[in-house]
Formats: structure tokens, C-alpha cells, sequence
């Protein structure tokens, strides 16, 4: 009998539903939350209320589009941990209450493992150990990935996470939330050698970002408004050519103290398109296979969460209906 699961995901801003059978995902739906726009960064309360609106239609468009009806589902999927407690809390009560009614199990999904797992959904896929830069809005992580389900967090961020990077230095440069897609969007024309920003020098595999968004800070406050205007796409390529430089070779780092040539990336920042670029470029100079998820599973969504729970599946890995969804957690 075939395994089909509906997976949830609501820890952030964005409600996403998924539908996967047998490993395949047929169907990734998601609504985003334009509300916070105005407010230039996500806003709890008005996140848990957008989910409570979203999540309906969105596991109905997913089933619909995946042509799985709810009485055939396996079992409830859903993000556990880490986000803003409000969000997890509307999807993991959602999530419980379908498992009860159907009487199926549920899985319990960490988000950020789910990221690495989404280099899994479409071939070719990533061969165990493989290195995983995990790259979003509050992460920044370098993962050894021994299986599916066991990885471990070889380096992170001090400070800020990569997207936050980008986002800060978007603040500072006066572009509205949130800024990581302008910042690639003006880099794409921009010379990323024009200014030069420094990089950090931290020790092992982890990262700092907080003394680049300082020297964007200052040099931009010696600068007239004018000028910053008119050279916003070097600005913009010469801070992502920095944030990227500091990313990639930590990466290279890790590669080469662990030996593994296996590398990925995932998470929001993985939809930048000078990593993208870069990282292929680093991978024909050291010699790694280079792993990128398509764009719609690179931001949250739901898909990633219906390629992890499968793996649970498989493992027998389910939680009670008692489990609580959780701001931060280790995995
Ligand atoms: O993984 P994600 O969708 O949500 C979190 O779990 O945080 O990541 C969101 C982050 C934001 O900081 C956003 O600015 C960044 O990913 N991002 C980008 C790009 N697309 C999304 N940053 C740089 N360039 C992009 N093209
Ligand atoms: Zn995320």
C-alpha cells in the first residue's frame, strides 16, 4: 500500500501544505502573508491570525492538486520546531486534530533539518556524508549529514543569520522588507568589486555578520543620499559578494577538514542567485558536487516537510498527540 502524507508548515509567516506519496511530493501549495510588509518584518500575532485564516484552503488546494483524497492520507505532518511559537502553535493543533479525526499517526518535523532534506525531493540528489550550508532568515548553519535523520551542526552563526545579514544591510540602504531578493535583484547589474567590505575573521566553522552590517552602517553614513542612489547596484553587489565570500568559505573549510565533496545548499538565502553562481564556481575549483533544491523548496515551504516526515514514516518515527511544537530546539 502506497504511504501518502500531508505535511504542514506554518513557522514563520508563510502557511504551506504539501502532499507526498511514496517519496514523490505531488503537490506544494503556499500563501504568503503580505501584512507585514508595512511593519518591515514579521509581526507575531498578526502571523498566528494569517495562519488561522490560510490554513484551510491551503491543505485543500494541496490534496486537491495531488488528487489524494483526506480519508486515504497515512499520516499528519507538521513543523515541531524551531519559529515564532504562535505560527507553530496554529499548524501543529491543525495538524493534531486531522490525525485524531482520521486516526492516523502524526510526525513531528524539525524546520531546519526539513531544509537540508529538500535536496531530496528531486534527483539528483546529495550521496551520505554530505556537507549542507543551511542558509534562512534566522539560521545559519553548516550541516554533516551522515542519513537522512542523522545530521549534526558542525558551525553556526555568533549572531546574525545570513538572511539577516542581507535584510539589515537592505534596512540600512533604505529598501523595504524584505530586502534579500532587492539586494540579489540590484547585484545582478552592480561591479561586486567596487567596494570593499571586510570579512570577519572568526575561528573554526563559524560565522559573524554583525561587523559587516557596522561597516555598511558607517560607510553609508559618509556617503550623501544622492550617491548611494545612483550606485545601488554596485553597493548591493559588493555587499552580496561579501556575504557570500564569508558563507562559502567556511564551507570550504569544512570541506576540506571532513573530506567530503558533497556539497549542498538550502534555506531562503539559497535562492540568491550570486551564491548560486558562486557555489558552482567554488565547486569546479575544489572538485565537489554541488547541490541546490529548485527555487519553491529553497524559501519555507511545505514540500520539505513532506520529504522529512517520509523519512519519519519509514523510521516509524511518529509523536503522540500530546506533542508540543517548540520556538527552539536542537536536532
Ligand atoms: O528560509 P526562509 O524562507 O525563512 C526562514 O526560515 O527564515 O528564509 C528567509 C530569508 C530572508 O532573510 C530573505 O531575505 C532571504 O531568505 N532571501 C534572500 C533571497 N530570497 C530570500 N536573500 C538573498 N537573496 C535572495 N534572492
Ligand atoms: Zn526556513
Amino acid at each position: 500500500m502506497s504511504v501518502k502524507i500531508l505535511a504542514i508548515e506554518s513557522s514563520c509567516d508563510d502557511t504551506g501544505a504539501a502532499v507526498i506519496v511514496d517519496g514523490k511530493v505531488l503537490s506544494n501549495h503556499i500563501a504568503n502573508q503580505k501584512v507585514h510588509e508595512q511593519y518591515g518584518g514579521v509581526v507575531p500575532e498578526l502571523a498566528s491570525r494569517a495562519h488561522q485564516e490560510n490554513i484551510v484552503p491551503v491543505v485543500d488546494i494541496a490534496l486537491q492538486t495531488a488528487g489524494v483524497k483526506r480519508e486515504e492520507l497515512s499520516a499528519i505532518a507538521f513543523t515541531q520546531s524551531p519559529g515564532l511559537i504562535g505560527s507553530l502553535l496554529v499548524g501543529s493543533c491543525f495538524a493534531k486534530s486531522m490525525a485524531m479525526a482520521l486516526d492516523i499517526p502524526l510526525i513531528g518535523v524539525h524546520h531546519m533539518q526539513a531544509h537540508v532534506l529538500a535536496n531530496f525531493i528531486d534527483d539528483p540528489k546529495p550521496d551520505f556524508p554530505f556537507l549542507c550550508l543551511t542558509v534562512s532568515g534566522g539560521h545559519t548553519q553548516i550541516v554533516l549529514c551522515e542519513s537522512p535523520l542523522k545530521m549534526r551542526v558542525i558551525g553556526e552563526t555568533l549572531d546574525d543569520a545570513a538572511g539577516e545579514a542581507f535584510d539589515k544591510s537592505a534596512k540600512i540602504l533604505g529598501l523595504p522588507y524584505p530586502g534579500g531578493p532587492l539586494i540579489d535583484k540590484y547585484a545582478k547589474t552592480g561591479n561586486p568589486a567596487r567596494f570593499k567590505f571586510p570579512e570577519p575573521k572568526i575561528p573554526g566553522l563559524n560565522f559573524s555578520f554583525s561587523g559587516l552590517k557596522t561597516a555598511i552602517l558607517y560607510f553609508l553614513q559618509q556617503q550623501d543620499p544622492a550617491f548611494i542612489a545612483e550606485n545601488m547596484p554596485d553597493i548591493c553587489a559588493s555587499i552580496q559578494h561579501r556575504i557570500v565570500s564569508i558563507l562559502l568559505n567556511k564551507v570550504m573549510k569544512a570541506a576540506e577538514e571532513t573530506g567530503i565533496r558533497d556539497v549542498a545548499i538550502a534555506g531562503g538565502v539559497s535562492a540568491n542567485s550570486g551564491l548560486r553562481q558562486a557555489l558552482a564556481e567554488y565547486g569546479d575549483r575544489y572538485g565537489w558536487r554541488t547541490f541546490i533544491p529548485k527555487f519553491e523548496y529553497c524559501t519555507d515551504n511545505a514540500g520539505m516537510i513532506a520529504i522529512t516526515a517520509y523519512y519519519k514514516y519509514l523510521a516509524g518515527d511518529f509523536v503522540g498527540l500530546d506533542a508540543v511544537p517548540t520556538a527552539r530546539a536542537a536536532f
